[in-house]
């Protein structure tokens, strides 16, 4: 992680949930972090999530995909982490023009200015586990077929597909983290559609008991976010990259009801209830998923460190000291 110390490095969607994450451990590894977000309505992201860092962080309160984005950033940058994004599925269902502005055209107008200004920068693109849509089998590899389930996931794919095209006729050195759910410090549990570990660490913090959608047999591994920071930062700093896609998946292959009667324990928090799926939310279940990540594992040298119970345990001590300061 020495590489870092004194480079030039961009995070998009810094404000965000795993942009803030990566953006101070950053700062730590002595890089110069410039943060470009300008915190886009019904997104996770919160100026907050940076205050208090020991380290500088600019933050440039643009979007990626505007014209004013000033070009001295591109050029200047040694590694760009790319997290732009919307994660909600729900929302890309409801408003499908919305999710494309945001995960592809933006996407579209960033890279197109990336390449042409700075040519073959290394670029590390958050996307997302949705693309695989309902798995064929488990666990889900890379070469696993691609048919999404919503519109976000179609826009995910379209927004890696540039970072692939770019790559291929050597404009860009891009990779994608397929991510399976992240969960921990600063994931938005107020910001609707940020996915099932946020609306259970909502409900927990607050003393709760969780709703489990269905019976809760889904499989589902859940990865922590310090974990995933670390795969961004290796796949960053590799001095070439075997592959151009890796699976980014939790250590352990839980099904939903146990990942909430542990977490539940672990809050002191009542059992969980059950309850249908509305018609909405069944379209968009992809029912088990778990990843294969072996790839990443064998060409970086990455493996999720963190077993679930430790992660919500941090977690929960997060949120509840946070709620205590606004209390
Ligand atoms: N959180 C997860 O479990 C998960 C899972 C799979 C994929 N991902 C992907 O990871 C990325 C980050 O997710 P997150 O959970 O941190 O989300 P988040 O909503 O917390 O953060 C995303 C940030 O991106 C910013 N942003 C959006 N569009 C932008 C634009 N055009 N220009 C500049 N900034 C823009 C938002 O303002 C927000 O601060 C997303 O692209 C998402 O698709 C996340």
């Amino acid at each position: 992680m020495k590489a870092y110390s004194n480079q030039n490095v961009l995070v998009t969607g810094g404000l965000g949930f795993i942009g803030s994450n990566l953006a101070l451990r950053l700062a730590e590894l002595g890089a110069q972090v410039t943060v470009i977000d300008p915190c886009i309505p019904g997104c996770g992201g919160n100026p907050a999530n940076l205050h208090g860092s020991p380290f500088p962080i600019h933050v440039v309160p643009c979007d990626i995909g505007a014209p004013d984005l000033p070009t001295a950033l591109l050029r200047d940058a040694d590694v760009v982490f790319n997290l732009a994004g919307e994660v909600s599925h729900m929302a890309s269902i409801q408003e499908p023009e919305r999710d494309l502005a945001i995960n592809t055209v933006a996407q579209l107008r960033f890279l197109q200015r990336l390449a042409h200004h700075h040519p073959g920068v290394r670029v590390v693109f958050a996307g997302t586990r949705q693309v695989y849509g309902v798995p064929d089998y488990l666990p889900v590899d890379e070469s696993h077929p691609i048919h999404p389930v919503d519109f976000n996931g179609v826009h995910k794919y379209a927004a890696t597909m540039y970072h692939h095209m770019l790559s291929n006729s050597g404009q860009l050195d891009a990779c994608v983290l397929r991510l399976t759910n992240v969960y921990g410090p600063h994931l938005s549990l107020h910001t609707p559609g940020q996915g099932v570990l946020a609306a259970f660490l909502r409900k927990l913090s607050l003393g709760e008991r969780l709703e489990i959608l269905g019976d809760g047999r889904q499989l589902r591994d859940p990865v922590y976010v310090d974990d995933v920071v670390d795969a961004f930062l290796l796949a960053g700093a590799a001095a070439t990259l075997p592959s151009r896609s890796y699976n980014i998946g939790g250590p352990q292959a839980l099904e939903l009801r146990q990942i909430a009667i542990l977490a539940s324990e672990l809050a002191g928090v009542d059992a969980p209830v059950y309850r249908e799926f509305s018609a909405e939310q069944k379209s968009i279940d992809i029912g088990s998923y778990w990843a294969d990540f072996s790839r990443i594992q064998r060409e970086l040298g990455w493996s999720p460190a963190t077993p679930f119970a430790a992660g919500i345990v941090k977690s929960l001590d997060h949120y509840r000291i946070r709620m205590a300061a606004h209390a």
